[in-house]
């Protein structure tokens, strides 16, 4: 069975309602009428429309919204507005517990989707840190597992320092095992230098990341700092990282930053033909964002990740 037919699986045996904010979007109309046919989740179109022939509900959400962003400045008024925005209405919906995750982002950029849901829906209990996991698909089932890995962060955080680095290592690791049944993830710490072949302050992050995540997880297999081929080809781990639990086997990629971590994910999408798909990590509720090209079985295959997560 491939990844996404494990998550359709999951999504079918416990169906879960998911806000759709871009509710009158052609794209997510129809994914939502494949959700429903075929039991994968029961969506929630928001639309303008659907918001004001609730004010009720309005009313209170944004007297929620006030109370969790007033601290922060926010006014009555100004809450009252946002709460009317369909992506903070679905935020609040989640919040509330009238729904049970949230997906967009055919329209809206990933910053638009990123920033409400930190404000609203915020981290999970125990969690410092919103991060995401890409789960890759390779045609060439000799890496990861069985040529599934998965990929951090490539979406959230911009530049992470040791302690974000760790976290992100460790949150990805659960996810391996919740999302995708990966029972004994093997983490590699990536960085342009292999245990010690070259010395750069940006090398030091990933070393006192590995150290902290080794810390956060004691029994996690993680090591680094590492490079791709030590961490992915067994013949290069022998020569560079010889003894590591994790080198030559790794199903986990963490990349140092997000700059590098996007641009892999693109080069393994495009160059090597691998499917590649995306979901956060470290919220409260599950929310997640899709691409502004995506087509009606992304989204159909998104939202049935997202039920699968909740
Ligand atoms: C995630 C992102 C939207 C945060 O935006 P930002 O301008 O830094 O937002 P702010 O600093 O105002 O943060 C908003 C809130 O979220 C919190 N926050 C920001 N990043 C967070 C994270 N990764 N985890 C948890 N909380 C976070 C902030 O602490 C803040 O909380 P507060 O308002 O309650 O104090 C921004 O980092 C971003 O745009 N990332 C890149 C997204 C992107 O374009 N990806 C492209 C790849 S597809």
């Amino acid at each position: 069975m491939s990844l996404i037919d494990a998550i359709r699986a999951k999504a079918k045996a416990d169906v879960k309602r998911i806000a759709l904010p871009e509710g009158d979007e052609p794209r997510t109309i129809k994914a939502a009428e494949i959700l429903r046919a075929e039991g994968l989740a029961e969506p929630v179109l928001i639309t303008p429309e659907s918001i004001a022939a609730d004010p009720q509900r309005l009313e209170s959400y944004a007297a929620k919204l006030y109370e969790l962003r007033k601290a922060k400045g926010l006014t009555e008024e100004a809450a009252a507005r946002l709460a009317a925005d369909p992506m903070y209405y679905g935020m609040l919906m989640v919040k509330m517990g009238d729904a049970d995750g949230l997906v967009s982002g055919a329209v809206h950029s990933t910053g638009d989707m990123l920033r409400p849901a930190l404000q609203v829906i915020k981290t999970a209990p125990g969690m410092k840190l919103v991060s995401s996991s890409f789960l890759v698909e390779c045609a060439n089932r000799s890496f990861g597992e069985n040529g599934l890995l998965v990929y951090a962060d490539c979406v959230v955080n911009p530049c992470p320092n040791a302690e974000e680095l760790a976290n992100i290592a460790v949150a990805t690791s659960e996810t391996a095992g919740k999302l995708c049944g990966i029972t004994e993830p093997r983490v590699a710490m990536l960085s342009f230098s292999t245990k010690g072949s070259a010395s750069h302050e940006l090398v030091d992050k990933v070393r006192e990341a590995t150290e902290i995540a080794r810390g956060l997880a004691p029994d996690l297999l993680i090591d680094g700092e590492m490079q791709l081929d030590a961490a992915l080809v067994p013949e290069v781990a022998a020569l560079k990282a010889k003894g590591s639990p994790v080198a030559g086997r790794a199903n986990i990629l963490i990349f140092p930053d997000l700059q590098s971590g996007n641009i892999g994910y693109k080069i393994t999408q495009r160059l090597g033909g691998a499917d590649c798909f995306a979901v956060l990590q470290g919220l409260a509720s599950p929310c997640n964002d899709l691409s502004r090209g995506c087509s009606v079985e992304d989204i159909v295959n998104t939202v049935a990740a997202t039920s699968a997560q909740a």
